[in-house]
C-alpha cells in the first residue's frame, strides 16, 4: 500500500512520534511505502514530498515540531487548491491518506473524504479542544511548561508582592489555562468559556491581598474577554481559516487590575514556547499508540474516520463527530475544583 502522510495546522510536540509509529510500523509490518507531503495540505496542493522510511525517522521521537513542516494552507481557500489536491494524490498513487491536525486539517480531511479521498484522522492541538477524543497530544506537554512558568512566576511575583498576569494559549477553549492554573496554585483562572467580570477578579485580589503579604498569579487564556466586551485585544489578521490572530489580553488585564487595585502588576505571555521543544513522556505513549492505530485503520479500510482515545482505549470515530463541536472546558472542573482557589 502507498500511504501519504501530512500534518497540519499549528505544531504540536508528538507530532514527530505519530510519524515515526506510522512509518515503523506501515513498513516493518505492512510492507507500506510512506510518502510525507510537506507543510500541511501546502504540500500536497503544490506536489511537495519527502521520503519517509524507518531510516529518516530515527532519532524522531523526542523532538518537537515535525518534521515534513506544517502550514495553515486550506486547499477549500486556494484557486484550484481542491483540484490540485486530488491530482497528487493520484500521480502519486497514494492508496490512504493519514492526516494529522486540528479541526482546520480535520475539516479538510473530511471534506476530501466526501469527495472519495480515503483518508485517517489523528486529532493533535496542544489546546485539547477537540471533540470525540478524551485528550489530544501536546496538550500534557504545554499544561508542563505552563505550569512550570508558574512556578517560577509565584517566586518572584511573591518577593516583589505583585501581580504577575501570565497567558497561555487556547484560542476557543481553556483548557491549559485551566490545568496549568490548577497545578501551579492560580489566584485566578479566566478562560473563553466564561467572559470574565474585571470588578469580580479585582475585589477577588484585594481580598487576598488584605490578608497579607500575597502575591497573585492570574492565569488568563489567550482568547478569554471581559464580560463587557469593551476592551479591544486582537490584531485583526487572520489566517486561511478565518481566524483571528490573538494574543494581547494579559496586557489589557494587568493594566485594568494596576489601575483598579494599586497593586504592582506584571505580564508574561507564553506564547510559542507552550507549543515548542520536546514533548512529555505521556504525549510520546499517546502520539505514539494514535499512529499505530491510524497505520492500522488504513489497512482495515476505516476511512473518513478518526482515531481517539476513550476511556483510556484507542477508538475509531467518525471525522464529522471530531470536527462538528468544539470541547469546551466543562464547568465542574472551573467552577468546583478551579474557583475554590480563587481569591
Ligand atoms: O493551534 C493552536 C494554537 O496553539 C492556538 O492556541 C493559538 O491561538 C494558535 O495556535 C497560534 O497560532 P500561530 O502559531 O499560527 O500564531
Amino acid at each position: 500500500m502507498r500511504v501519504g502522510l501530512l500534518t497540519g495546522g499549528g505544531d504540536c510536540p508528538g507530532l514527530n512520534a505519530v510519524i515515526r509509529a506510522v512509518v515503523r510500523k506501515g513498513e516493518m509490518q505492512f510492507g507500506d511505502e510512506l510518502v510525507g507531503f510537506l507543510d500541511g495540505w501546502r504540500g500536497v496542493i503544490d506536489g511537495r514530498t519527502m521520503v519517509l522510511d524507518v531510516e529518516q525517522c530515527r532519532g524522531i521521537l523526542p523532538r518537537g515540531g515535525t518534521i515534513l513542516g506544517t502550514s495553515r494552507t486550506n486547499p477549500y481557500k486556494v484557486d484550484g487548491g481542491v483540484e490540485a489536491v486530488h491530482r497528487t494524490l493520484q500521480e502519486h498513487r497514494i492508496d490512504a491518506l493519514i492526516a494529522i491536525g486540528g479541526e482546520d486539517t480535520l475539516g479538510v480531511a473530511l471534506k476530501l473524504s466526501g469527495e472519495g479521498v480515503s483518508v485517517v484522522g489523528v486529532p493533535k492541538t496542544i489546546d485539547n479542544d477537540l471533540s470525540a477524543t478524551e485528550v489530544t497530544f501536546g496538550f500534557h506537554t504545554a499544561v508542563q511548561i505552563a505550569t512550570d512558568a508558574i512556578d517560577r512566576l509565584h517566586t518572584t511575583a511573591e518577593s516583589h508582592d505583585r501581580v504577575i498576569v501570565c497567558e497561555v494559549m487556547g484560542r476557543h477553549a481553556g483548557w491549559i489555562a485551566t490545568y496549568a492554573g490548577i497545578a501551579g496554585g492560580a489566584a485566578e483562572v479566566l478562560v473563553p468559556e466564561e467572559p470574565f467580570d474585571i470588578d469580580e477578579v479585582c475585589t477577588n485580589l484585594k481580598k487576598r491581598h488584605e490578608k497579607g503579604r500575597f502575591a497573585s498569579i492570574v492565569v488568563v487564556a489567550e482568547g478569554a474577554t471581559p464580560k463587557a466586551g469593551s476592551m479591544s485585544l486582537q490584531s485583526g489578521d487572520v489566517d486561511q481559516f478565518g481566524h483571528v490572530r490573538l494574543g494581547g489580553i494579559a496586557n489589557v488585564l494587568a493594566e485594568e487590575i494596576e489601575k483598579r487595585t494599586g497593586f504592582e502588576t506584571r505580564v508574561t505571555i507564553l506564547g510559542h514556547i507552550q507549543r515548542g521543544g520536546t514533548p512529555t513522556a505521556f504525549d510520546r505513549v499517546l502520539a505514539t499508540r494514535f499512529g499505530v492505530a491510524a497505520i492500522e485503520a488504513a489497512h482495515d479500510g476505516g476511512f473518513g474516520m478518526m482515531v481517539a482515545l476513550q476511556a483510556g482505549d484507542i477508538v475509531r470515530v467518525p471525522l464529522a463527530e471530531a470536527v462538528t463541536d468544539l470541547k469546551l472546558v466543562d464547568t465542574e472542573l472551573l467552577h468546583d475544583v478551579a474557583a475554590s482557589f480563587f481569591g
